[in-house]
């Protein structure tokens, strides 16, 4: 019943007598609250942490979603200079509304560059936890800039340890490449095999097709205090992978409408869960940022317009080699082109998307056709897109297959002796595959792929910077995520010097 309607109602039921004067008005306060969703909160509404992202070097996106409600409710958000929050700098109110899933993305401008931030949110008597977060270096900075690549974080197959260690690295920024959820159904051990046996946690529900389903299935994965570490510690640059909505999805496939109805339920559940600004819930999720002099860093969308796998996703067909092969979509292509002309100036010029570039002869004699290599004249013409601009400093980002890759990426992707034309480091899964091992399939592949100089098969993350002296990569590994409280060793580094793609071990 709306406030008004009820007000009237009580002030009826007074005027017959059966409410007087104290008790219609404590009556109406409380309507009042109720309205407001205070009075719905009886525990805390901040189990899903709090988060920040795109970093600029005058604006950031604060995020948390809350939990517990079915109502609006009002919360009151604060940024400071400090964690214990003495010198508050902004302060401001804003409403968590069902429709957004409860989400809340504060779109915090005129910040100083370089600098970092406390914020923290408040309602009904209840106080978030502090997130610290980072603005981006100014447009002239000559600092290095340091970041993590980290990404394919299935529930079920480890603890997320690598993401407490990423909270405790001195970093700029996160880039999540994505595979930040999986859609699959708990898995029960009657399914058998390795996941079954081996999983250590379970998806709650079945496998998520519906708004209210992906709702849930990111509030399972965010309630994880290593996640939110991570979150809490860094702002992040999110990327969406295929599980994000289901298991190798193709954009540019032709539609079916319950596939649209689905895709629409997974992205903008995956708005509501990061840090984003209101205007990408429906903006592409392909977008450029700068850090300073040194990194132009261009986040592609290798999923949303991409056509379907050729030969059904797998086996050689002749369609692989189809001269009109789309990975990133005509509009995307030329968006990324033309951002690669304007940022000739910056020492790196990152691509920092989901799957690999580089070609891989996988250990079994097969190419993976939802990769790149499922799509080489579209690789070919990014290729030439390098080399016609004169880009010295490509380096390209990616995840998705469980593996810590560093490779050179040539003109011709098969033949290490034509020219180098991009650099390009693989994050490991962050629990994807469980432990893993330290030897499986590497002699084979490494074999097979001259311009493949690191393999590892733990999970983990890496770890970057980015300066006017090279493009350093750690590769950092996880002995086990079956159980907690994992070290992390660097498992390799490599050094990429400015204007010479290729790898340099050091
Ligand atoms: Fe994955």
């Amino acid at each position: 019943m709306p406030v008004d309607s009820a007000a009237r109602h009580i002030l009826a039921l007074d005027r017959r007598g059966a409410l007087r004067g104290g008790m219609a008005l404590a009556a109406l306060a409380a309507l009042a609250r109720s309205a407001r969703g205070e009075d719905r909160l009886r525990e805390n509404p901040f189990t899903l942490g709090v988060a920040s992202g795109e970093p600029r070097p005058d604006s950031l996106v604060l995020w948390t979603r809350l939990t517990g409600t079915t109502s609006p409710v009002p919360v009151t958000w604060e940024a400071a200079g400090d964690d214990r929050f003495t010198r508050i700098l902004r302060r401001g109110e804003a409403t968590a509304e069902a429709d957004d899933g409860h989400s809340l993305h504060i779109e915090l401008g005129g910040l100083a560059p370089a600098s970092t931030y406390f914020y923290r949110f408040r309602t009904a008597g209840f106080l978030s936890p502090v997130g610290r977060t980072r603005t981006a270096p100014a447009p002239g900075s000559d600092a290095t800039f340091r970041f993590a690549n980290a990404g394919c974080q299935h529930f079920e197959h480890g603890h997320f340890t690598a993401w407490r260690h990423i909270a405790e690295a001195p970093l700029d920024t996160v880039f999540h490449y994505g595979d930040y959820i999986y859609e699959y159904r708990g898995l029960r051990p009657e399914d058998g095999g390795w996941a079954a046996r081996s999983r250590i946690r379970m998806h709650e529900g079945g496998e998520t097709l519906t708004l209210a389903d992906y709702r849930a299935r990111h509030a399972q994965y965010r309630a994880d205090p290593d996640l939110q570490a991570a979150h809490a510690a860094h702002p992040f640059i999110v990327s969406y992978d295929d599980h994000e909505v289901s298991n190798d999805w193709a954009g540019g496939a032709p539609p079916t409408a319950e596939f649209v109805l689905r895709r629409t339920a997974a992205l903008k559940a995956w708005w509501e869960a990061m840090p984003l600004p209101r205007a990408m819930l429906d903006r592409p999720a392909y977008r450029r940022f700068r850090f300073g002099r040194q990194v132009a860093f261009h986040v592609l969308d290798t999923r949303g317009y991409r056509d379907a796998q050729p030969c059904g996703g797998r086996g050689r067909c002749d369609a692989i080699e189809r001269p009109d092969a789309q990975m990133l979509g005509p509009v995307q292509e030329a968006w990324l082109n033309d951002g690669l002309t304007a940022a000739r100036d910056a020492t790196w010029q990152v691509l920092a998307q989901q799957i690999p570039l580089m070609r891989r002869h996988l250990a079994n004699g097969a190419l993976s056709l939802d990769k790149w290599d499922g799509y080489p004249a579209a690789r070919a013409r990014l290729l030439a897109a390098l080399a016609e601009r004169r880009i010295g400093g490509a380096v390209a980002l990616s995840g998705d297959v469980h593996r810590a890759l560093a490779a050179t990426v040539h003109a011709d992707p098969d033949d290490a002796g034509s020219t180098a034309l991009a650099t390009e480091f693989t994050a490991t899964s962050v629990t994807s595959e469980g432990d893993g091992s330290d030897s499986a399939g590497r002699p084979v592949l490494l074999e097979r792929n001259p311009h493949i100089q690191h393999f590892g098969a733990r999970r983990g993350f890496t770890l970057h910077e980015a300066g006017a002296r090279g493009f350093e990569a750690s590769f950092r590994a996880l002995p086990f995520v079956s159980r907690p409280g994992a070290p992390h060793v660097e498992e390799a580094r490599f050094h990429v010097e400015p204007g010479q793609p290729g790898l340099h071990r050091a």
